[in-house]
């Protein structure tokens, strides 16, 4: 981990909630397995966070954000994709395009957690996805 001041000069911010405090990661990580918690991320973007099975979040954040259209749109526990509502495109849970009209899988920011904070930072290295410079860089 690189300490948070360092991290803030990296570009990193805290997650936040909708009133824009600080989300401890307790919180969210009191939630089920498998919980996409939507949380204020870098430019007040929602953001989807990952509670993984070992009980810590995902370092990909997923940003709710269609790459269509630009919609919002809610993570289906059912069938286990993000699913737009605007015109139908579906995303694995990785945010990686199951069905179009999106073009583009869904914009990452990288995740931290440190002393119960959550940081978000642009994800400037390769899209784990597609091995390859990410769309958004
Ligand atoms: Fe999401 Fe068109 S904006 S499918």
């Amino acid at each position: 981990f690189l300490p948070p001041s360092e991290m803030s000069a990296g570009g990193a911010i805290l997650a936040k909630d909708i009133s824009g405090n600080p989300i401890p990661a307790s919180q969210i990580l009191a939630q089920p397995v498998g919980t996409r918690a939507l949380v204020a991320g870098l430019a007040g973007e929602p953001t989807y966070l990952t509670v993984q099975q070992d009980g810590t979040l995902d370092i990909m954040g997923i940003v709710d954000n269609c790459t269509h259209l630009g919609c919002t749109f809610p993570w289906n526990e059912i069938d286990r994709e993000f699913q737009c509502p605007c015109h139908g495109s579906r995303y694995s849970a990785d945010g990686s395009v199951v069905r179009g009209p999106a073009p583009l899988p869904l914009k990452l920011v990288r995740v931290a957690v440190q002393d119960n904070a959550i940081w978000l930072s642009p994800w400037t290295e390769l899209d784990p996805r597609t091995g390859e410079t990410p769309w958004w860089v």
